[in-house]
């Protein structure tokens, strides 16, 4: 019987398993983990690396947990202010995004978000992979910014 490939797979490289250097660190006592998830194989890009965008999507998502406790309503994301991928982030690491109120100003909120890696075969050692800073809005049913209620929080 032959051995048959789909021609939709034949360039795509298989997970990258090799192994990734990186200190580990303590996790910052100052953040709040607001969200864990485990990429995917179909998360992964052309060289077996998890995709960029993949990971500032969750980046998004994580950031917006805080900002969202203070908006007490709808808001959007205003700007990326810094995003830095210091590391490779590998099909079956556990990613987890801890999180800090940076800002809190009339209708926006600033947040910090680091992203720490447990690589697939070496849990419960913290490898810092991702740092970014988001900026979002609360806004209101005409998308138009709207003060941050004072009371929250
Ligand atoms: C978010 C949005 C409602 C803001 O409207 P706007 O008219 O530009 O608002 P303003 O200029 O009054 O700024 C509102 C707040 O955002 C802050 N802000 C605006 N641009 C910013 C930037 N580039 N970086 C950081 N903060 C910013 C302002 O400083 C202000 O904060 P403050 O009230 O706490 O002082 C509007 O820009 C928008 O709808 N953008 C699209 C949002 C979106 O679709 N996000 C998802 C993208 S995939």
């Amino acid at each position: 019987m032959s051995h048959i490939t789909s021609p939709l797979t034949t360039h795509l490289r298989p997970p990258n398993t090799e192994p990734v250097q990186g200190e580990s660190v303590e996790l910052p006592a100052d953040h709040v983990l607001v969200l864990k998830v485990i990429p995917l194989p179909g998360d992964a890009n052309a060289n077996g690396d998890i995709f960029g965008g993949w990971v500032m999507a969750q980046v998004d998502l994580a950031g917006s947990v805080l900002p969202a406790r203070y908006a007490q309503g709808r808001m959007a994301t205003v700007a990326v202010n810094q995003f830095v991928f210091k590391q490779p982030v590998r099909v079956g690491d556990i990613l987890s995004f801890l999180a800090k109120m940076e800002r809190i100003g009339r209708t926006s909120m600033t947040v910090n978000v680091g992203v720490y890696a447990e690589r697939f075969n070496n849990q419960g050692r913290y490898i810092k992979v991702t740092e970014a800073q988001l900026t979002y809005v609360a806004i209101d049913d005409q998308g138009k910014p709207r003060p941050v209620p004072v009371s929250a929080m």
